[in-house]
């Protein structure tokens, strides 16, 4: 009895921590889709998974990201999180969202379904699956590639347009059918600002952009279709294009002061290469980005 007494006052005395701590007994996954924007060089197979104190997984953080430092989704899982947050990121350099629409650069890319394939894989493969649609939310940041590739085409972009979102959201049904909920979007910026563009003359710049702002609006209009169509689906959206448009506008609110170098290393610039923003940047819309999510269900 005395000892059953202790316990129970131990019990007590802990109960307010464990209250006020859900995120240590259930933690949030997050699994993630996309390009170099977003790749951490993340392998579900080799391991070591996402875990309480590791909470990307592999490789040792911020892991292998397009630019040198820590990317967007780096950040938001570690620093602008909202509870403890389990990152599976499958974002791949190079991803298109399918290959027989717009090829990646080389075969072995994994594009958005390859991506899929993989996650459902895993996941057939655990039992119990850790994870619920409560608690689980999708992220999806691919068409950069898709637009770098085909912009300079000769061929209908608009037709090509509509029949990359058609299948993006084909690709959305199977996270939906593994049991997703919760889907965050993340759009386009505006390439047409890049580096590898600003070499261009302003004819091709403002062709891309139109290209830009067309996958954008269609992209928006799919998610409102995907959201209404769908009973118990929660989105976000995240406004990269605005969000990237933001700082280029005002570079010196933060912290940038050249928009148009690329070297890679002097300090206040904001592209890092041709195609990519420095992390300083990606930190910016990381944080971002977790912000938006405040009102996600972790
Ligand atoms: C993960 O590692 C395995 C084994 O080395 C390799 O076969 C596979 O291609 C890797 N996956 C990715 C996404 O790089
Ligand atoms: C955010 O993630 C970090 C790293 O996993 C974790 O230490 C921290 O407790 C998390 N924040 C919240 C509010 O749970
Ligand atoms: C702009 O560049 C493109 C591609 O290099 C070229 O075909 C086009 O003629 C140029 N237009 C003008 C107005 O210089
Ligand atoms: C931006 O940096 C590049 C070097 O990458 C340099 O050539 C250019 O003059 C700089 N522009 C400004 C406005 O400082």
């Amino acid at each position: 009895m005395v000892n059953f007494g202790i316990a129970f006052a131990t019990l007590l005395a802990l109960l307010p921590t464990i209250l006020a701590s859900p995120a240590l007994s259930r933690p949030f996954y997050w699994f993630s889709f996309g390009d170099s924007y977003t790749q951490t060089g993340f392998n579900i197979t080799t391991g070591p998974l996402p875990s309480s104190g590791n909470p990307m997984g592999n490789p040792a953080y911020p892991g292998d990201t397009a630019t040198p430092g820590e990317n967007w989704i780096d950040v938001a899982t570690t620093k602008y999180n909202h509870s403890l947050v389990l990152t599976y990121n499958f974002g791949y350099s190079g991803a298109t969202v399918s290959r027989d629409i717009v090829p990646p650069f080389a075969d072995f890319v994994r594009t958005l379904p390859d991506q899929i394939d993989e996650l459902v894989a895993w996941n057939m493969a655990q039992h119990p699956q850790p994870w619920e649609s409560s608690n689980a939310l999708f992220s999806i940041w691919i068409g950069i590639n898709d637009i770098d590739l085909s912009y300079a085409l000769d061929v209908d972009h608009t037709a090509l347009t509509n029949q990359l979102i058609t299948r993006y959201f084909q690709y959305i049904q199977r996270l939906v059918d593994l049991g997703g909920r919760n889907f965050l979007f993340l759009n386009v910026p505006p390439l047409d600002r890049t580096p590898g563009l600003l070499v261009q003359n302003t004819t091709v710049r403002a062709s891309e952009a139109r290209i830009i702002t067309y996958y954008n609006a269609q992209l928006a209009a799919g998610v409102y279709k995907f959201k209404s169509s769908h009973n118990g689906v929660q989105t976000w959206q995240y406004d990269a294009h605005a969000a990237f448009t933001q700082v280029l506008d005002h570079p010196e609110q933060y912290g940038f002061n050249n928009i148009t170098g690329d070297d890679g290393t002097t300090p206040g610039q904001f592209w890092y290469n041709w195609l990519h923003p420095v992390s300083a940047a990606q930190v910016i819309f990381g944080k971002e980005v977790g912000e938006l999510l405040d009102n996600a269900p972790w």
